[in-house]
């Protein structure tokens, strides 16, 4: 079966999840810009269409041989919100601890040859402040409605009536936060010319390139999985829940 050009990069990855290593090795946007259509993104990050189909192709035959990657878009919202907590908020706050003091060391010690690693220091620093408190506010408020929610709805109970009126506010606001730490990890990328360690770059220099990128990388995983599958099946969730309450008579 041939993949449709056409299609945006979000059903791609939704129907084929294991394109995500695809998309995240040749710089192609699948969760905050994953609306955009394969052919169009190709083309905002500078590759062939033809390169990244080869690429694509080569994944789907390999995932048909063992199926190996989760489809979270089938589990449970449970089984999901728990791998992104345990995963991905794990790692991001053990991260942030690792690599702020990483980065004051190396922006200290070639600052002066390298006046962009001043600007990237602030850069992080800003994003990881923010994007701690969004972890609280997803693990304390967001993800047990969702979960009471989906718990309600296994059990056919009433349905719990959120303090934030639906749950589309707060997926606004986590949708939000994330473009801008989206914008603050782009402008990272561009500021180190893509984690280029120079000539004159020691071991430590080596290791906080290392880690942005895969820091980088582990947030584009962690927002697809929350922009393109937790928070739109939490919305469809919601709406046949408060359906079936009114054709009850609730
Ligand atoms: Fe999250
Ligand atoms: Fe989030």
């Amino acid at each position: 079966m041939e993949i449709d050009t056409r299609k945006t990069v979000k059903e791609i990855v939704l129907g084929m999840p294991a394109s995500v290593g695809v998309f995240e090795r040749l710089g192609i946007d699948y969760c905050c810009g994953g609306d955009k259509r394969l052919d169009d993104a190709c083309q905002a990050a500078g590759r062939p269409v033809q390169e990244v189909l080869r690429s694509l192709e080569a994944v789907k035959t390999a995932t048909q041989a063992d199926a190996g990657a989760t489809d979270w878009s089938r589990e449970s919202l449970g089984s999901l919100m728990n791998h992104i907590v345990g995963k991905h908020h794990t790692f991001c706050r053990q991260e942030v601890a690792r690599l702020e003091p990483l980065l004051a060391k190396v922006s200290e010690a070639h600052g002066a040859q390298h006046p962009e690693l001043h600007r990237l220091k602030r850069l992080f620093s800003g994003m990881s402040k923010e994007l701690l408190m969004h972890l609280v506010k997803e693990e304390q408020t967001l993800f047990p409605y969702i979960a009471r929610m989906e718990e309600a709805v296994t059990r056919g109970a009433r349905f719990p009536r959120p303090p934030f009126g639906t749950v589309q506010n707060p997926v606004r606001m986590m949708v939000l936060e994330h473009d801008n730490a989206g914008a603050a990890l782009h402008e990272m990328r561009k500021l180190s010319r893509d984690y280029q360690i120079p000539p004159d770059g020691c071991n430590s220099y080596r290791a906080l390139c290392d880690g942005l990128k895969t820091f980088e990388s582990d947030m584009h995983q962690h927002v697809h999985l929350e922009n393109n599958i937790l928070f739109p099946r939490a919305v469809a969730l919601e709406d046949t829940a408060a359906a079936a309450e009114k054709r009850a008579g609730n």
